[in-house]
């Protein structure tokens, strides 16, 4: 008694404290000043959702039980009801309501006082959080604005629904509508399940508010974490390492990557130099990031690559092969001359064959595409619909005939990446 009466009287010091503690961002990982530095590291490593879901339903890995607080307050066959004194105790002892050691499976956390009071009161909103944007009867998702184009986002919105209807043979999943709201980039979103197609700058921001991100428009870094952003197309370490292989297979005399000095693009080179290094520790000698080309001295055999629209001069009147990113072949227009084997990085092949095929934007491909992968999540996820749950049911989801398959690439569904060669008349 004397106990938990301590117990309380901590709890009301650290609710009074300045800054309240944000549960989710425990729950999650993402917390960065906890009292305890072995147990901040230990909570990177092994967040709660990472086996009890993010919707805390459980099941992710190994037995781990569901532990939305819903369930944990109540009794079951197996155990007593949980309060605040036992919940505390099975998260920094191990041991159960009913006083019962917990598997290893079960980390130790020698949370403070405070933060166990975060953590619970988290797990007493996590239900609604998770299906926020869902109701018996609809469900809806934001599209943000894209940057200065309403009516294009608009387009978007009309092939998310028309990928949507085709899917679904009609309009509705377990009974539910789906709706699509689009609402200003940067604007108080509105209440929705997921968001779709933000920018991919964007990402973080609507992870830190426990919104998940389906299909962003740019590529992913690759190190994201599949159970709040799921892309559609291939992430930047992905394509990286198909244009290391690539070029590492047309074994080039030596390979220049063209990248002006700390820029982003200067980053990217080096990450691209490290691939190829990794691809070919035979080629590491023969590997030069610098902002322009020395072209006396090249020959057919020497590679160019060009990762933006700043480096398309070094081109002009290169005889080696030329490896282009795609942002760089669509800055270029005609200001690329021929001559040489030019090649052009697709980073999303599916949707350029299918604009090309229709005639129509690359965007109303993206969004008949990611309207029909919605599609096939929500009748995966089931009627008990959460966000965490929609993000899972992705892997469950039948996806080949979009070229999407989130079983074998958990963050992106898609590692495809095509190498197109440009036929440039010489002049
Ligand atoms: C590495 C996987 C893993 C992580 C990470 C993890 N748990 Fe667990 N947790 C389990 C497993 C497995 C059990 C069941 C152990 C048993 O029944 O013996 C469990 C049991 C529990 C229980 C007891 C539930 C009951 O019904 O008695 C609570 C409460 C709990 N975890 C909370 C958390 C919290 C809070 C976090 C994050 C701070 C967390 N867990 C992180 C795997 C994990």
């Amino acid at each position: 008694m004397a106990r938990l009466a301590a117990t309380a009287s901590l709890l009301c010091a650290a609710a009074a404290a300045a800054e309240p503690l944000d549960g989710r961002a425990i729950f999650t990982g993402a917390v960065v000043g906890l009292e305890d530095g072995a147990t901040a590291r230990r909570l990177a490593r092994s967040p709660c959702h990472s086996c009890h879901g993010r919707d805390g339903r459980g099941g992710v890995e190994g037995d781990a039980p569901p532990i939305d607080w819903s369930v944990l307050s109540r009794q079951t066959i197996d155990r007593l009801a949980y309060d605040e004194a036992r919940f505390a105790r099975a998260v920094v002892e191990g041991v159960d309501s009913s006083g019962r050691a917990l598997s290893r499976l079960m980390p130790r956390y020698a949370f403070s006082q405070g933060e166990i009071a975060a953590l619970q009161d988290y797990l007493e909103r996590i239900g609604a959080e998770q299906r926020t944007g869902a109701t018996a009867n609809s469900v809806t998702f934001g599209l943000p604005e894209l940057p200065g184009s309403p009516v294009l986002t608009e387009e978007l919105a009309v092939a998310i629904r028309s990928g949507l209807a085709d899917a679904l043979g009609g309009g509705t999943v377990w009974g539910r509508s789906v709706e699509i709201v689009t609402f200003r980039d940067g604007a108080p979103p509105p209440s929705m399940l997921a968001v779709l197609s933000p920018r991919v700058e964007a990402v973080p921001g609507y992870a830190a508010l426990g919104v998940p991100t389906l299909f962003p428009l740019g590529a992913l870094e690759g190190d994201e974490d599949p159970s709040i952003v799921r892309a559609a197309t291939p992430s930047r370490a992905g394509v990286r390492a198909a244009l290391a292989g690539a070029i590492a297979a047309a074994d080039p005399a030596s390979v220049t990557i063209i990248a002006t000095p700390d820029t982003r693009e200067r980053a990217d080179a080096e990450a691209l130099g490290l691939a190829l290094r990794l691809e070919s520790p035979a080629m590491s000698e023969r590997i030069r990031i610098s902002p322009g080309a020395r072209k006396d001295a090249a020959t057919d055999r020497d590679a160019l690559v060009i990762l933006s629209e700043d480096g398309l001069n070094a081109a002009r009147g290169w005889p080696g092969p030329v490896w282009l990113s795609w942002s760089a072949l669509q800055a270029a227009g005609g200001a690329l001359e021929g001559g040489h084997p030019l090649f052009a990085v697709v980073e999303t092949p599916w949707i350029v064959r299918r604009a090309i095929e229709t005639g129509g934007h690359p965007i109303i491909a993206h969004g008949e595409r990611i309207g029909a992968a919605t599609a096939e999540a929500l009748m995966a996820a089931g009627r008990n619909l959460t966000r965490g749950g929609l993000l899972e049911a992705l892997e469950d989801a039948r996806l080949d005939e979009w070229g999407l398959d989130y079983a074998t690439h958990p963050l992106t569904g898609a590692a495809d990446v095509m190498f197109v060669t440009l036929n440039l008349r010489q002049n």
